[in-house]
């Protein structure tokens, strides 16, 4: 059978052809912070019938992870774009491949990203939620890689802040596979 991860236990790593990811984030950590977040939601939100939206396929474990968190009813949907296709690098194109099902006008609606990079996929989906005159809307992202910025958007709950490099694992993928990945794993550039 094949293995994903190499190497003992305290160093270990994963390699995909000839590059090397190494641990950045331990399945501990995320889980600790996944935590906060959900407390921290579950008080904003009190009195409240939040919407949880995911953006697939990334969010799934996130979302699933940070809603167990959360001691409140809730709705949970999902929508799905796509922008990296196969490789490491955006195409700088946004295209909906699954829309929304639930009704968000006059909704609290809460959406969660599994990383926001250079800010387009985001800033597509507040334009388009705004369309639909939400209640209020807030975006929650486990991963926020500041240096790579490059649109103007609002990010109300950030998990990490991470380096401008590549990552998988726990929903993040590199062409499709690597998500079931319990803690996060950098690309070593060295
Ligand atoms: P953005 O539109 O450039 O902000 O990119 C957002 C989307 O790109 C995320 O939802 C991810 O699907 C994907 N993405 C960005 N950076 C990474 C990464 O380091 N690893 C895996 N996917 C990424």
């Amino acid at each position: 059978m094949d293995e994903l991860k190499s190497g003992s236990h305290a160093e270990d790593y994963i390699l995909v052809g000839n590059e090397k990811f190494i641990p950045l984030l331990s399945d501990e950590k995320i889980q600790a912070r996944v935590k906060e977040l959900g407390g921290q939601l579950t008080k904003e939100y009190k009195g409240k019938l939040p919407i949880f939206i995911g953006v697939l396929n990334g969010s799934f474990i996130f979302l699933s992870d940070l809603v167990k968190n959360i001691n409140l009813k809730l709705e949970i949907d999902f929508f799905k774009l796509s922008s990296y296709g196969e490789s490491k690098i955006s195409s700088g194109k946004v295209k909906m491949l699954k829309e929304l099902n639930a009704d968000i006008n006059d909704r609290h609606v809460i959406i969660v990203e599994d990383i926001v990079d250079t800010g387009l996929s985001i800033k597509y989906i507040e334009e388009l939620m705004e369309s639909f005159k939400p209640a209020s809307l807030k975006v929650a992202t486990l991963l926020f890689k500041k240096e790579a910025l490059k649109y103007d958007v609002k990010i109300d709950y950030i998990g990490f802040e991470i380096p401008n490099k590549f990552v998988i694992g726990y929903g993040l993928d590199y062409a499709q596979r690597y998500r079931n990945l319990r803690s996060i794993y950098v690309l070593n550039e060295e």
